[in-house]
């Protein structure tokens, strides 16, 4: 995840020390929280309604909000590595400042929005300035704190989430080694819904915060927050909606291929009681917490004959002695091979690498940049296994891109969309989990030969296919609980349905009737969009294909290392200065010489595998 400052609560994770309520009051009195910026009351007769005052205008709001946005980054920093009443208190402020201070520059940058002959990049910011509101507040006073205050408590509840497993208090972290490594139905069942009992508190203020930021996005000119969101691609909001659906119908019989599989492979093991050979996958024995990616049970499914021909990452670091830190700097070694500079000091200095002791924090893994410049830093509980050494190449990535940009204008400084963020680390990780590499590194000892091509492809698919129907219902279902559509009382079945209809997943037993699974994934509660990740999901793919091209590259796409090619990172690196500053499609054909989102690449880099499992699912019956 990439900590977006740009947001009223995608910002807004926060945690609590004491348990109980005694801390709900936090922010609840909006006479504290709503301190808007006074100078701006009157701001509409300091720009006369002319191109020129668009410009000025809008160089003020970069002013303004470049300076405040590092105030609230440090605050929100502070909060997320060291969570007390107090660090509390101060980013809830914080965040509401920013969100009223978002929420008046977009109402004045609509007054020009008729305005002729205004200059293309002040066209550009004068949208930017209401599409980078993640969840709007109401334009009257006391929206705002009102709505940081319900955010913090929803973070809050998720990050210090913790339940009983076999006599003890675990995290969310501990669950997730458990959830990873454990073959026990019973066990995986006791995981999965254990760690849902942390959300059922937070379905009222959802809906409470659903029903604020709705009025908020509406005052702003959209029907709801879902159409906010789905208008941040230079494209119509519907037909964003409609190209997702066309990228998903390109990759799902793919999927379903893949469901097929693993659907048999797992009834082999647990026999029908635990997984039938027809209808859903049991959703905990996925290897994951969400079933969002597989990966983890590449032993249960993998090929009879040469599956050994696969090797685990996790032990492949635990047998070389890594450390959480040996494995940022490896990641960091392979962006400085393709000539980028390396991480500053400060980063080294002022990430959070491993998880602290004595203290609450944010675990859930994300990429800051707090003065918009050089400061840029991770914040991980990393531990030592293939998922971590994965998820430090992504957010590096995000580091790397936003040190790339940080010469744009403050409103340029951003992903070319949010998809393009998430897929900058994911798609370094493509070379970076090549055994070819790995060998380079020296983690791996011998490069399997061709008989290791099904086995990667499949311990890829597992994580790369599996989480494509996820990256979607995410935000599927968020769209309808922002239109209306979904009530809360439907909350969870309108969940539960989704993971069906889309994963073809059920959970391992009926859901309680305060039940609110939802809640239990971080980017509910921390208001993350989430079709970000679907498309990072095909852009990574596209990105990969492009580089292995001109870096000459002409054997399997899956086999494919840029590690140490220069004059590809100059390429990227070219790309990724663009920021936000020109419409992504533009961003995708100065790098990719592609125009739009094109799922081809994933087809053409899992082919072969493709081909394999339909031929291992010959004579099934297919599908849920
Ligand atoms: N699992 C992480 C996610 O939410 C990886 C990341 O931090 O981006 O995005
Ligand atoms: N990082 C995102 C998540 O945790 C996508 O993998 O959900
Ligand atoms: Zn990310």
């Amino acid at each position: 995840m990439k900590r977006t400052l740009l947001t009223s609560a995608a910002v807004l994770a926060s945690g609590v020390l004491m348990s109980g309520c005694s801390w709900l009051g936090l922010g609840m009195d909006p006479a504290a929280t709503s301190t808007a910026p006074t100078a701006s009351a009157d701001a509409s007769t300091q720009w006369p309604i002319t191109a020129q005052g668009a410009a000025d205008f809008v160089a003020s709001a970069e002013t303004r909000l470049a300076e405040l946005s590092e105030f609230v980054a440090r605050t929100q920093w502070t909060r997320a590595t060291y969570i007390t009443y107090d660090t509390m208190w101060l980013e809830s402020r914080a965040n509401a400042q920013y969100t009223e201070l978002q929420v008046e520059l977009a109402n004045e940058a609509a007054k020009f929005k008729d305005v002729a002959g205004l200059a293309p990049d002040v066209s550009r910011k004068l949208d930017l300035l209401r599409l980078g509101i993640v969840l709007p507040a109401p334009n009257r006073p006391g929206a705002a704190g009102r709505l940081s205050d319900i955010t913090t408590r929803l973070d809050s509840t998720y990050a210090t989430g913790k339940f009983q497993h076999q006599g003890k208090q675990i995290t969310l972290d501990e669950a997730t080694v458990l959830m990873a490594a454990s073959r026990d139905p019973a066990e995986t069942k006791a995981l999965y819904e254990g760690w849902r009992t942390v959300s059922p508190q937070m379905k009222d203020d959802y809906a409470n915060m659903v029903a604020i930021a709705n009025e908020g996005a509406r005052d702003l000119g959209y029907a709801d927050v879902g159409a906010l969101w789905r208008s941040g691609y230079d494209m119509e909001a519907d037909a964003f909606a409609a190209e997702t659906d066309r990228l998903w119908n390109q990759v799902k019989p793919f999927y379903e291929n893949l469901h097929c599989y693993v659907r048999s492979r797992l009834n082999e093991k647990y026999g029908d009681a635990v997984q039938p050979e027809t209808g859903p996958i049991r959703a905990d024995l996925l290897g994951n917490m969400w079933s969002q990616q597989w990966g983890n049970i590449y032993d249960v499914v993998a090929p009879k004959t040469g599956g050994e021909a696969g090797y685990d990452m996790t032990a492949l670091l635990v047998a070389k002695g890594y450390d959480a830190e040996k494995m940022v700097r490896t990641g960091d070694g392979f962006y400085t091979s393709l000539g980028l500079a390396p991480m500053p000091d400060t980063f080294w200095e002022r990430s959070q690498i491993t998880r602290p002791e004595g203290r609450e924090v944010v675990c859930h893994a994300s990429a800051w940049d707090l003065d918009n410049l050089e400061d840029v830093r991770i914040k991980m509980c990393t531990q030592v296994n293939g998922d971590d050494f994965y998820t430090v190449h992504h957010e590096l990535g995000h580091n790397v891109y936003q040190r790339a940009y940080k010469d744009q204008p403050f409103l340029f400084k951003n992903g070319a969309n949010d998809g393009f963020h998430e897929a900058i680390g994911d798609f370094v990780g493509l070379s970076a989990l090549t055994p070819t590499y790995l060998n380079q590194i020296g983690l791996l000892d011998r490069v399997p030969g061709p008989e290791g091509d099904i086995p990667f492809l499949l311990q890829m698919a597992l994580d790369k296919i599996a989480f494509l129907p996820f990256g979607l219902m995410v935000d599927r279902w968020r769209w309808d609980v922002f239109s209306g559509e979904t009530s809360p009382a439907e909350y969870n079945d309108a969940w539960t349905a989704n993971m069906l209809k889309y994963q073809g997943l059920t959970p391992p037993g009926p859901r309680p009737a305060n039940a609110f699974d939802p809640g239990a994934k971080y980017h509910i509660p921390g208001n993350t969009p989430y079709t970000r990740y679907f498309l990072a999901h095909i852009y990574q793919f596209q990105f990969h294909r492009a580089a292995c091209k001109q870096a000459g590259w002409t054997g399997p796409l899956h086999r494919c290392s840029i590690y140490g090619d220069k004059e590809v990172g100059a390429r990227f690196n070219a790309m990724m200065e663009m920021g936000q500053s020109r419409p992504w499609q533009e961003a995708m054909h100065a790098f990719t010489g592609e125009r739009g989102n094109d799922a081809s690449a994933v087809a053409d880099y899992f082919a072969p595998l493709n081909v394999w499992l339909t031929e291992q699912n010959r004579g099934k019956s297919c599908g849920w």
